[in-house]
């Protein structure tokens, strides 16, 4: 199974992929990394692996739409099974999702649809809820939208900040997307189908 993974941040939950399939646990090819902005350690830390990375600067377009389209270019060139969002922080557009027959996964650090968005740790403490936990599912053009594959868990302590609850949680969340991963390459069956856009 071919899988193209995006990430706008330090990518240490792809750094759990990479680790699996180095270790031999994870049979997957990882044909590129994508970044939707410059300089991120996720694509950094990509590159110094041996895999090809590129860039689609969302600031680089004069609209969503042509950076839509120009991500799904890029993306498309590396014929993925699958397309990984791993901490990718950009809503991507209905014909991105139909280029890829809706094989768009996306993790998620809250049990949705409880707290989506780009501040689900932080959200989920503001509420007051006792337990939280991280979502691995098949992403439509809505935010954090699109059936359930994989949920797990995490209880927030008293003592929790934003940034111990969200390292345990993606202790949890590098967990799940490999195991996801590892369900699909050995049936591309596993799941429910996603969504037609
Ligand atoms: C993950 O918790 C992801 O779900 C969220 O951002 C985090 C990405 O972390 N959207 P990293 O870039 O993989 O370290």
């Amino acid at each position: 199974m071919r899988i193209v993974v995006l990430v706008s941040g330090t990518g240490s939950n792809l750094q759990a992929v990479i680790d699996a399939v180095k270790a031999g646990d994870l049979d997957v090819d990882i044909a590129a990394v994508g970044a939707d902005r410059e300089g991120t350690y996720g694509v950094e830390r990509s590159a110094a692996a041996g895999i090809p990375t590129f860039v689609v600067n969302f600031k680089a377009y004069p609209d969503r739409a042509d950076w839509n389209a120009a991500l799904t270019r890029a993306v498309a060139a590396y014929k993925p099974d699958v397309v990984v969002s791993s901490g990718f922080m950009r809503i991507v557009s209905p014909e991105f999702i139909d280029a890829f027959h809706g094989k768009y996964l996306n993790t998620h650090p809250a049990l949705l649809p409880a707290f989506p968005g780009a501040h689900g740790v932080r959200d989920a403490m503001a509420y007051g809820v006792k337990v939280t936990g991280c979502t691995v599912h098949w992403a439509d053009a809505g935010v954090d939208t699109g059936p359930i594959i994989a949920q797990e868990a995490v209880a927030i302590e008293d003592t929790d900040t934003e940034e111990t609850l969200h390292e345990r949680i993606k202790v949890v969340e590098r967990r799940l997307l490999v195991s996801t991963l590892a369900a699909l390459a050995a049936d591309p069956a596993y799941s429910a189908a996603p969504h037609p856009n």
